[in-house]
């Protein structure tokens, strides 16, 4: 089996190349990653000289490495995206490009070689946000996304889902709800409010901390991936989740626990503009007919994630620092087709 998966240098998608690797050692898997501010090459360093992986610096959106690499591949996981609600809020010109011209580039690659398999990665956020009694969202819900990202997300779907019916494009769609773990870039809850205590800074809570997030360890999510693009009906998407409704203040109170710092450290500061309330996913479709469920318990994953970003100060300092792009453009040129 040959996988290209697209950004394999971010978080989920490092996690996912490490689990595949372990799990299949036959199979070959190949990273196209455009090296962007999240994507860090020290997340599959350990991978790096394995014989079954390779690395390709490159755009999604640029067509003709698209159609060489997914001409080569027997499916392509696609985690490639602009992932941050605040940067989309900023700035959401990347969204567009990677997130929608991304996702086409490469639905039109599988596409001209003959209809390859395809599995797209999104989020539940493309389902908008509920109020404090609404039934968690499932496979049936309508699209309804409140932030660029979302948006971003959401046309995508809307994409793949195209190509399956306009040209029965083998696909699946998995929207999945927030994850933690390792290799998360230290701009999301996690990520920065671990290291901003181990720097001994305060952490942002967005408005009341009451925001509700359902939580899913990083590798529950590869395992299912997984379980998808060998067992998933084609044409079909999953909801995946953690059964972890949180809200924000909850989180940071156990981080704050699990570093042994005090609730002084907790600064509440300007909410997101129109910040999504609360998130939540019904996984039985994925439970039934594929047998997936979290395994992770929110106790044993915070504990992990926590020892991991202490033991892995060298990972993130590098990054709140801004030293590891400078290491990137010094090592690796993009590979352009057309140059
Ligand atoms: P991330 O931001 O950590 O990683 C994104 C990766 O994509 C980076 O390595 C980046 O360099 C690469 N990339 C960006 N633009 C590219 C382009 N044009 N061409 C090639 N590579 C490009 O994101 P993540 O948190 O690992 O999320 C991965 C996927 O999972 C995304 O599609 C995201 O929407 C989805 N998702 C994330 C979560 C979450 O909680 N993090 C939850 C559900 C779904
Ligand atoms: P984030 O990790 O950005 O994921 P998403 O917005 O995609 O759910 O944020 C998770 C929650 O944490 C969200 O409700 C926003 C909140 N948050 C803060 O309160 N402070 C912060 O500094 C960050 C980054 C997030």
């Amino acid at each position: 089996m040959k996988l290209l998966a697209t950004g394999g240098s971010g978080f989920i998608g490092s996690n996912f190349v490490r689990y595949i690797l372990k799990k299949y050692p036959d199979y070959k898997v190949v990273n196209l990653d455009l090296l962007t501010y999240a994507g860090n090459l020290e997340n599959l360093k350990d991978v790096e000289k394995n014989p079954n992986y390779k690395f390709v610096k490159g755009d999604i959106a640029d067509k003709e490495l698209a159609e060489k690499l997914v001409k080569d591949a027997d499916i392509v996981v696609n985690f490639a995206a602009e992932s941050h609600v605040d940067r989309s809020i900023l700035d959401s010109a990347a969204f567009i490009h990677t997130n929608i011209i991304g996702t086409h580039t490469l639905l039109e690659a599988a596409k001209a070689s003959g209809g390859k398999r395809f599995h797209h990665v999104s989020t539940d956020e493309a389902f908008g946000h509920l109020g404090p009694n609404d039934p968690p969202f499932n496979e049936k819900t309508p699209y309804a996304p409140r932030s660029p990202y979302s948006a971003s997300k959401a046309a995508a779907d809307h994409l793949v889902m195209a190509y399956y019916h306009t040209y029965n494009l083998p696909i699946t769609i998995s929207n999945c709800s927030n994850n933690y773990g390792p290799y998360q870039f230290p701009e999301k809850l996690h990520g920065l409010f671990i290291t901003n205590l181990l720097e001994d800074k305060k952490v942002p809570v967005y408005g009341d901390g009451m925001q509700v997030r359902d939580w899913l360890f990083v590798e529950d999510h590869c395992e299912a991936i997984d379980k998808i693009i060998h067992e998933g009906k084609i044409g079909g998407t999953y909801c995946v989740g953690g059964n972890c409704e949180k809200p924000n203040i909850e989180i940071t109170k156990k981080i704050l626990e699990l570093l042994g710092a005090s609730e002084e450290m907790i600064e509440y500061v300007k909410d997101r503009p129109g910040h999504d309330r609360r998130y939540a996913i019904d996984f039985s479709k994925i439970k039934s007919e594929l047998g997936w469920e979290p395994r992770t318990s929110f106790d044993e994953g915070m504990k992990k994630t926590v020892e991991w970003y202490k033991n892995n100060g060298d990972w993130w300092k590098k990054i709140k620092s801004g030293e590891y792009l400078e290491y990137y453009e010094k090592q690796y040129k993009p590979l352009r087709i057309r140059e």
